[in-house]
């Protein structure tokens, strides 16, 4: 913990304990918690905060916050907070299991949106008042801006909108990050909204600095734990042949001339399949990548310091143990390849179009039609949120969806007739990919789409059932997408009754 992180002096009266800070949260305040993916979160505060409620609670007390963040954090913000059951409102997107169960059992409100929309409805006052931000950084400069962490997120709009901010600075981040950052505010509101003046992936259109009027800085908490840097998993036979897949198709875009060798921006989504196919690239025929995404994981870091991937701009950073280390070694390097920005850049439609992004998300199921569930295991419960792959899907140059062909040791299979949750809609996914194989729906009418689909990427033990559902739908009339609709979701039932969805 290093006070020296504060360099503007009448800054450094603020600092207190995390328990003081603490002080300042009243029961059913409405926080702007910095944090995406877990970087960029505070480390210290929210055990405080916690703390706090548990001893409201054993006097009879009501206590819990309001919260909205960049996206997830970690078991030390989101994870302990939960546990506290000190959460009763939360937004845009997380994942952590407990605070999974408090959402699926009723005890928080979850409202999982688009990440590109947090900060406008934050703007609108669509949350209502913002009581307070809290803010990691790495650090403050000598005239009081902010130097951010890891991830940006929503920090920029959380503090402008806020009535009060404490920043909790963190001495374990590298003090190279400053500089590293490209924070613009000047979207505004329609009618007065202006084009976002990124023409090129690696654009800097900002200043390095998050902004705050110096007299809302309630407190300042020093703290020095890392981020919660998981460890991705190595890339198993499932994700080499669904990263093998998409190499080849990208591939022969560019010996059709319809990609530059240097492919377009990529941005790829988190855990481990979209990881193995970034480990992928460092092998493929492409040169120059660039990457425009909003998380940036141990695959991509590895590309550029490669060599493979010239720039990549990000919202935040978030590496195993081993890549961070990878990270501070070669700073110096990365200095003028990596951009974090706020997420309503990263993730800002109007970009995505124009760069012409290409976007490899996960799913948790895929219909024969081409329809995308991402977020509700058999409908109802919450996995974590749709995050940034609607903006990357709609927007996207080329949208795909990987997935391996079944979950639950083939007791599932992620290719059904008809979804049980819908997130992304057969007008926008262009790709379906499993380690079957992949289906291009690009240009193709949903019963062309279906054959496709039942062929390509089901499972070998569930194409027939598929095939047969289809068969039967077909004659059953309504033939633009056909379907018993009754007997459309009886494949999730059938799992939720006897654990297996092959059993008739
Ligand atoms: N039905 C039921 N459960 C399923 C399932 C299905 N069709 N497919 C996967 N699951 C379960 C897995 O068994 C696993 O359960 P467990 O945690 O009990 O082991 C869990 O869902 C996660 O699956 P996994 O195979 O580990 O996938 P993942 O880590 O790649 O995550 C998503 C997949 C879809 C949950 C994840 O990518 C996500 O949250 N996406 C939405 C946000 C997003 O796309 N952001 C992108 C921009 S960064």
């Amino acid at each position: 913990m290093s006070i020296d992180r504060i360099r503007h002096a009448g800054l450094r009266d603020k600092v207190m304990s995390a328990e003081q800070a603490a002080e300042f949260v009243k029961d059913n305040m409405l926080v702007g918690m910095t944090g995406f993916t877990g970087a960029g979160y505070p480390k210290a505060i929210p055990t405080a905060i916690a703390n706090k409620a548990k001893d409201e609670h054993a006097k009879g007390n009501s206590f819990g916050i309001r919260m909205v963040t960049g996206a997830s954090t970690a078991p030390e913000c989101d994870g302990v907070l939960a546990e506290a059951n000190a959460i009763k409102f939360r937004s845009p997107f997380q994942s952590d299991p407990t605070l999974r169960n408090n959402i699926n059992a009723g005890n928080t409100q979850y409202q999982d949106m688009h990440l590109s929309h947090v900060e406008q409805q934050m703007r609108q006052g669509f949350y209502g008042d913002v009581d307070l931000a809290i803010v990691e950084a790495s650090g403050i400069t000598e005239d009081g801006k902010i130097i951010p962490a890891m991830g940006i997120g929503h920090a920029a709009e959380a503090i402008r909108a806020a009535k009060k901010v404490i920043i909790e600075v963190n001495a374990s981040q590298n003090a190279g990050l400053e500089g590293m950052h490209d924070v613009y505010t000047d979207v505004g509101l329609p009618p007065h909204r202006k084009p976002i003046p990124i023409i090129g992936s690696f654009d800097r259109i900002g200043t390095p600095y998050l902004e705050c009027d110096l007299d809302k800085i309630e407190a300042i908490v020093l703290t020095d734990a890392n981020d919660r840097n998981s460890k991705f998993a190595e890339p198993d036979d499932v994700s080499k042949r669904i990263a093998a897949q998409i190499i080849d198709f990208l591939d022969h875009e560019v010996k059709a001339g319809r990609l530059p060798k240097s492919l377009l921006p990529l941005q790829s989504g988190v855990g481990n399949v979209a990881n193995a196919v970034l480990a992928g690239l460092l092998d493929a025929p492409f040169d120059d990548l660039t990457g425009y995404t909003e998380v940036l994981q141990d695959g991509m870091l590895d590309l550029i310091i490669a060599g493979k991937m010239k720039t990549a701009s990000a919202t935040a950073l978030s590496f195993s143990p081993d890549a961070l280390q990878r990270f501070n070694d070669n700073i110096e390097f990365l200095r003028d390849k990596i951009i974090l920005r706020p997420m309503e850049l990263t993730n800002n439609p109007e970009v995505v179009r124009r760069l012409g992004v290409i976007g490899i998300n996960a799913m948790i199921e895929a219909d024969i039609y081409g329809n995308v569930n991402s977020t509700h295991i058999m409908g109802t419960k919450m996995m974590n949120g749709i995050g940034g792959s609607g903006d990357f899907t709609r927007n996207g140059f080329f949208s795909m969806f990987v997935s391996p062909s079944t979950a639950k040791g083939g007791a599932i299979s992620a290719i059904v007739p008809m979804v049980s949750h819908h997130d992304h809609t057969e007008h926008d996914v262009m790709f379906v990919i499993t380690e079957q194989g992949m289906a291009d729906l690009r240009g193709k009418s949903p019963t062309e789409r279906a054959k496709l689909i039942i062929n390509n990427c089901s499972h070998p033990d569930y194409r027939d059932m598929l095939q047969d559902y289809y068969d039967r739908a077909s004659h059953a009339g309504g033939l633009h997408t056909p379907h018993i609709l009754l007997e459309a979701l009886s494949w999730h039932q059938r799992f939720v009754e006897t654990g297996d969805m092959r059993i008739k």
